[in-house]
């Protein structure tokens, strides 16, 4: 499957291995052409180019223009917010943007020389634009908010979605320490106010507290006596293992991974409260303890029945095949359960383009076995897949027809084949022989 909105360096390019205390190895695979050194931002320039553009700047939040990208061309740009870079009057601005062709995770800060000024368009109507975005929230999300809503607090209406969105469309925390690894963020996060002024944090990789400064963390870490994720393991297989974690027994824990997943996932509007759910972290396990590679999170009771909350890989063991080995432990659980799921709505992006893979591998993989006929209703009841989801990958696929009032799965080898192929490798296989698990009860 193609790239999706970005080039694929993107993903890699911002993760940095760390190697020892502190010392940083080269960065994993191609990073792409640095950024042009930092302007010096002299008067001259600035009032040249102030002349130039008759009064242009500094340029209006809301205003579309080219930028420079890190690939070293020019892309179009929205300004969502800007700063002066010192408190002087006659001092420049940087502009926090975000690239329109590309996801929200790239949106970044960039310096007045990256930007063409030629090529200033116009001032958009912000209000305009925010009643659009802001009202994007299924119902479920909707109620999540209400739940979390501090007591006194009137019920959230579009204006305060609005506020809301306008609150987090600045990243605040822009690297993260975790483990061996230097990871650049992708959106904001609602860290407590007493990390508002800091751009990096510093998270013990096994209980997922998250400090200000490394000397906290060195501390931290030679007191903190875990080596793998509070909560049961109930999966090993070779260097893999799987974690779950009750949300009730271990606030803590899961209020910091709220935090941290957060600052990979866009449309989850706010982390939640943690003792509705259970964590599956599932890690790589080796001499030195069991490293967090990913995790999703799951309702105990959902009317709607999601069986997946959110889901993240965190960047460095991204495109890996560890998302689609999460995606099929959820589904293992709810055959344990006897249950069909389906995911939280909505899916971002890379969630969509994941759960579609593997729904396409494990339908059309049956598919192609299968002797005679089969219904939707058995694939479902083999898969534990929702039936609207089979049917929505399968019409995506036009292998359904509708006739006499049913659909049909009409399935020619040879196009099975060519879909197969299209959806590239499948991801790492969950062994169900090493799965310990039984469904959550209500425990007194
Ligand atoms: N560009 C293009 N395709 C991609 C990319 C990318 N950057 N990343 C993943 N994909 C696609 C590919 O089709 C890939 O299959 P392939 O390797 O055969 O090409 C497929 O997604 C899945 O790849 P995996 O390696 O199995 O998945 P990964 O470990 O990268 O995890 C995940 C996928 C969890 C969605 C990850 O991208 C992530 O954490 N994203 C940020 C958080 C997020 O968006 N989560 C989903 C939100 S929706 C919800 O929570 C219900
Ligand atoms: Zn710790």
């Amino acid at each position: 499957m193609g790239s999706i909105d970005t080039p694929k360096s993107e993903q890699n390019g911002s993760t940095t291995a760390i190697t020892d205390a502190g010392a940083k190895s080269s960065a994993v695979d191609s990073m792409p052409p640095p950024l042009t050194k930092q302007s010096n931002g002299t008067m001259a320039e600035t009032e040249i180019s102030k002349k130039r553009k008759g009064g242009v700047l500094p340029l209006e939040v809301g205003t579309r223009v080219m930028c420079r990208w890190r690939d070293g061309k020019y892309h179009p740009v929205k300004v969502i917010e800007r700063r002066k870079l010192s408190p002087s009057a006659f001092s420049d601005y940087e502009y926090y943007v975000h690239y329109t062709e590309f996801n929200r995770r790239l949106d970044e800060w960039v310096k007045l020389e990256q930007l063409e000024l030629d090529s200033v368009e116009t001032v958009v109507d912000e209000k305009v634009e925010d009643k659009v975005t802001g009202l994007k929230m299924t119902r479920h999300q909707k109620r999540k908010i209400d739940e979390t809503h501090v007591e006194g607090h009137e019920e959230l209406d579009a204006a305060s979605l609005r506020e809301h969105e306008e609150f987090t469309k600045v990243k605040n925390i822009a690297t993260i320490e975790l483990g061996r690894y230097e990871i650049e963020t992708w959106y904001f996060s609602p860290f407590p106010p007493e990390y508002n002024d800091c751009s990096k944090l510093y998270f013990c990789e096994f209980c997922l507290n998250f400090m200000k400064r490394k000397e906290q963390l060195q501390r931290h870490m030679k007191k903190c006596d875990l080596k793998h994720p509070p909560g049961d393991e109930i999966y090993r297989s070779g260097t893999l293992s799987m974690f779950e974690v009750d949300g009730k027994k271990n606030k803590v824990y899961g209020q910091n991974l709220c935090y941290l997943a957060k600052l990979f996932l866009d449309h989850k509007t706010l982390y939640y409260d943690v003792d509705l759910f259970l964590f599956y972290i599932l890690c790589e396990c080796d001499d030195r303890g069991c490293h967090m590679v990913g995790y999703f999170s799951k309702e105990k009771h959902s009317e709607e029945s999601y069986n997946l909350a959110c889901i993240l890989t965190l960047p460095p063991y991204q495109r890996k095949g560890y998302g689609k080995f999460l995606i099929a432990f959820s589904y293992e659980l709810s055959k344990k359960e006897g249950k069909v799921g389906t995911p939280e709505r909505p899916l971002s992006d890379l969630g969509q383009l994941s759960y579609r893979g593997y729904w396409i591998r494990v339908l059309l993989d049956i598919l192609k076995k299968h002797k005679g006929n089969i219904s939707i209703k058995e694939l479902s009841d083999m898969t534990a897949i929702k039936a609207e989801d089979i049917l929505g990958t399968l019409q995506g696929l036009d292998l359904i027809q509708y006739r006499k009032g049913q659909h049909v799965i009409c399935a020619d080898p040879k196009v099975l084949d060519r879909h197969l192929k299209a959806a590239g490798r499948g991801g790492l296989e969950v062994d169900v022989s090493k799965l310990i698990w039984t469904p959550y009860r209500e425990q007194g």
